[in-house]
């Protein structure tokens, strides 16, 4: 064969590979994220910029997301520009412009609305960027990666702590904001878990609501009606998280109820955590965010270097349009007996703190 037969030889074979190749890229998401490196070669060399777009810093967890974020990102050489729209869409929208403007690498989301924050992987992809939901997914569109907790599990935890411990009864169910996806996912986790529950008959969901941007208190005002319309004849409320639970605690103390009726959460924020040992707080599910914002910093210096991060990858979660490629890290189901082994082991709080309000010869041993 000659030089150029076997020039052409090769780039038929080429074209064939590729053409095999191009119906996968659509439906697998695997496949998507392969061959990342086009703008991202001479990235090897020069600075990395990226854009934290982030909906909010209600809750105490997000500073925390930020802070290690930015932390571990920094340490690889990177440099990160932050903006925060306190549950604003249309200024998470505007920022979202700004930092592509700006010409960041790689735009790392946590939206406010899952769906109206489509638009912001659009114009960033037009911009030939590429784009992580961060914690939170984005519908409707075609975010390059997600990393997160695993939802559902989250959700499932959380009802199945107080299932197991209140099988019978009156149950409050209230969901997160209904413009966070991560709010359905729980939602459907807490389902799973409440469903063999609510077809026996055992189980009662007497009051059934989304709180309104995860305020605690909207939260408040939900167990205030929930409570008057079943005259506090209620067992158990589901909490979305702990900010809610916390608005939820308000509304049971003024009816002398609280320690007696079990309350979820998640997050681990230190108030739900002191609740937690003292009594007033069932559980809350705690999320390693160190391992979270870690992992998201590297992930995120890596694609924008173009280098292959497939081996991260551990899930897809479907955004009504594709199959996000995912990376799920498991939440931890947390009470007073394992505060200790968990929040505290990990240096998340410190002991002193939890147990601030604990008399000393009620506390466990320090180590
Ligand atoms: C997060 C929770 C948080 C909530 C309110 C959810 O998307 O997963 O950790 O408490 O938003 O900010």
């Amino acid at each position: 064969m000659t030089k150029s037969n076997r020039t052409v030889n090769r780039i038929a074979i080429l074209i064939l590979a590729a053409m095999l190749a191009l119906p996968a890229a659509g439906c697998n998401p695997l496949t998507r994220i392969k061959g990342w490196g086009a703008r991202a070669l001479e990235k090897q060399k020069s600075a990395v910029l990226i854009g934290l777009c982030m909906d909010t810093l209600q809750e105490e967890r997000w500073q925390k997301d930020r802070d290690m974020f930015v932390a571990r990102a920094k340490e690889l050489g990177a440099q990160v520009l932050v903006t925060e729209a306190a549950g604003d869409d249309e200024l998470q929208n505007k920022q979202a412009e700004n930092l592509i403007t700006q010409g960041v690498d790689v735009l790392v989301v946590v939206p406010h609305n899952g769906v109206t924050a489509a638009s912001i992987v659009e114009k960033a992809h037009k911009a030939g960027i590429k784009v992580i939901a961060y914690d939170r997914l984005i519908n409707d569109s075609e975010p390059d990666l997600y990393i997160s907790f695993d939802g559902e599990r989250v959700g499932f935890l959380q009802a199945d702590y107080l299932l197991d411990r209140q099988p019978t009864g009156n149950f409050v169910w209230l969901a997160g904001a209904p413009t966070d996806f991560n709010a359905h996912l729980f939602k459907k986790g807490n389902a799973r878990a409440l469903k063999p529950f609510i077809d026996r008959g055992d189980v009662k969901i007497v009051f059934e609501d989304w709180v309104e941007d995860w305020k605690p208190e909207n939260a408040r005002r939900l167990t205030e009606n929930a409570l008057t319309r079943n005259r506090d004849n209620v067992q158990a409320v589901i909490a979305p998280n702990d900010g809610t639970a916390g608005g939820i605690i308000q509304a049971l103390k003024a009816r002398n109820l609280s320690g007696k009726v079990l309350v979820s959460g998640q997050d681990a924020d230190l108030a739900a955590c002191q609740r937690v040992v003292e009594g007033t707080q069932s559980m809350t599910v705690y999320k390693p965010i160190h391992a979270l914002s870690r992992a998201a910093a590297e992930i995120t210096v890596a694609v924008a270097r173009g280098e292959d991060i497939s081996a991260r990858i551990n899930n897809a979660v479907n955004n009504n349009k594709i199959d996000v490629p995912s990376v799920l890290i498991p939440p931890i189901q947390v009470d007073k007996d394992n505060m200790m082994a968990t929040v505290i082991k990990d240096g998340f709080h410190s002991y002193d703190e939890v147990y601030r309000n604990v008399p000393f010869e009620k506390r466990p041993p320090k180590n």
